[in-house]
């Protein structure tokens, strides 16, 4: 393994401002940049067909723009290109985030039928007041046509996820201004509304959420990447979910690996669960934290049916329910008991708490094969920071792992760091030396587990004092409750230790593999030749190419 510095990176940030960077909330807004001027933009829609009408809305201080559009696949290919369209400073709600900015369409431009599709990355440029030019960056997705699909890989990019991390006009899933304080986390967020800094392009320095760094004993836990983000100007959630720091890293791989990908949006899933029709292969990867009912449902049919899903993914977490046309994303998280709806009167199933809830009665391992309360936090922080990086094989004959050359007991992706930051697993045991899932651990009939590492749902440790740890036991103790009733130190100790896990298992007609690790497209963003493998080793099979 290639040797890591024993020190973490430095920004230049003074201490106060790595706590500030850690500890605060700080977020995108219109006039954050000041005298020098800014340019905004969203979509109307996340995802659109060819033929389709886009409705583009800009708030700038400059009085045009110009506008490039990239397809961003494994080439990037420039599409539409105009300069001097006119544009206005648009005044923005206070609660943006919840409720949308509404401003009027500054622009619309038509999807050519010759646009394949793919993500769509849209640069505006204007000029700022101090001479230098000011930009912004948006990404739609094109969606494919329905049809048959022989030998194409359709992907699902993640963008529940994205938005529930969107830091873009002060709340969103985690942190907020919403509330009398102004200090609570947003419960509905909206669409209408550019994404944060960060998710659409990053530089190739910007750090992942792991740790790239051999901790020397008794280390008070840093967090590069939000020292980075603070430092530079992006958002705080920039290594937490987005295209650029997760979905593209597959789409990219997969066409320069010579696969014919498509890609559409969960609001596609969600609203046209047909869009899964005529395909051998669909793929989930990265930061995949947020799903609908209506989202798993057109999983399972599409699976039982004969379709095959490969999950390349972690962290398979919350319910959400999507409002207004899917304008507004709900999910009361850790307040759904206290103030979720579904729990007065409505439809507790369908309550935007953890999939594991035992009311909602649908445990994300009845999808995907596993559970998020069992897994989680892996190689960042005070949860494992000396951990595995890769997978720890279990099951090497598995046909998944055909011509790595990988034994018994060795790290898959261990250079490329793909186990973390968040993991997904199940309660196993072990026989023989070999892990099979408990009898109440709630795999699916037929599942193996083909390697399993350590994980951590608390920041635990007897030489660093809690007030130095960022996470702590908030997520345990939530858990706790959620699981059992009440967030108990005896409740906190059945499910503070989790592990990550690949496994596979059949169902109906179809079949399910799942690499349960955010970080999964770390190994193919460093082209770690066997992590590359084994993604070809299931697509080729889902495709009947083997
Ligand atoms: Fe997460």
């Amino acid at each position: 393994m290639t040797h890591l510095p024993t020190e973490f990176p430095d920004f230049g940030l003074t201490p106060e401002q790595r706590r500030q960077a850690v500890r605060t909330h700080y977020w995108e807004r219109p006039g954050m940049d000041g005298e020098r001027g800014e340019i905004w933009c969203y979509t109307d829609r996340f995802s659109y067909r060819a033929g389709e009408t886009v409705a583009l809305h800009v708030s700038s201080t400059a009085p045009i723009f110009g506008i490039t559009i990239i397809r961003d696949g494994g080439s990037e290919t420039k599409l539409f290109e105009k300069a001097g369209i006119a544009a206005r400073w648009q005044d923005t709600p206070d609660q943006c985030s919840v409720e949308g900015c509404g401003w009027e369409a500054s622009f619309e431009f038509g999807i050519g039928d010759d646009w394949p599709s793919g993500a769509y990355r849209v640069t505006l440029t204007a000029d700022g007041r101090d001479g230098q030019p000011a930009h912004c960056h948006h990404l739609f997705i094109v969606a494919p046509q329905l049809g048959q699909k022989p030998g194409r890989v359709l992907q699902i990019a993640a963008t529940g996820t994205w938005l529930a991390y969107n830091t873009w006009g002060g709340s969103n899933h985690y942190e907020g201004i919403t509330g009398p304080n102004r200090d609570q986390y947003a419960r509905m967020v909206s669409t209408q509304r550019p994404w944060c800094r960060g998710f659409v392009v990053l530089p190739r320095e910007a750090p992942r959420v792991p740790l790239e760094v051999a901790v020397p004993p008794r280390t008070v836990p840093r967090y590069p990447h939000m020292e980075w983000a603070f430092a530079t100007g992006h958002s705080k959630k920039y290594a937490s979910s987005g295209w650029a720091s997760y979905d593209s890293h597959f789409f990219r791989f997969a066409e320069r690996s010579g696969y014919a990908v498509d890609l559409a949006s969960q609001h596609d899933l969600h609203f046209s669960p047909e869009i899964l029709d005529g395909y051998d292969c669909v793929v989930f990867v990265g930061h995949d934290e947020y799903w609908t009912w209506e989202m798993r449902d057109a999983v399972d049919a599409y699976v039982t049916s004969g379709g095959h899903a490969a999950r390349f993914a972690g962290n398979f977490m919350w319910q959400t329910r999507l409002e207004d046309e899917g304008r507004r994303q709900v999910c009361y998280k850790y307040r759904a008991r206290a103030e979720d709806p579904a729990y007065r009167g409505g439809d507790v199933t369908r309550a935007t708490n953890s999939w594991e809830a035992p009311e909602i009665g649908r445990p994300g391992s009845a999808t995907f094969g596993l559970n998020a309360t069992r897994g989680v936090y892996a190689g960042w922080g005070g949860c494992a920071p000396r951990g595995v990086r890769g997978f720890p094989v279990y099951r090497p004959e598995h046909w998944a792992f055909a011509g790595t050359g990988i034994y018994y007991g060795d790290l898959l992706g261990a250079d490329s760091h793909v186990y973390g930051y968040e993991v997904d697993g199940l309660d196993f045991e072990l026989r023989g030396g070999l892990p099979y899932p408990t009898a109440a651990s709630g795999a699916p009939d037929g599942l193996q587990v083909l390697a399993v590492g350590m994980a951590s749902q608390v920041e635990e440790s007897a030489d660093i004092p809690l007030k130095d740890q960022f996470l702590g036991d908030e997520d345990g103790r939530f858990t706790a409750e959620t699981l059992f009733g009440e967030a108990s130190d005896a409740n906190l100790d059945k499910v503070k230790r989790g592990n990550g896990m690949i496994v596979n298992f059949p169902r109906g007609k179809g079949e399910v593999f799942h690499a349960g690790s955010c970080e999964w497209v770390a190994g193919l963003l460093r082209q770690d030749a066997m992590v590359e493998r084994v993604t070809k080793n299931v697509l080729d099979r889902y495709l009947g190419k083997t």
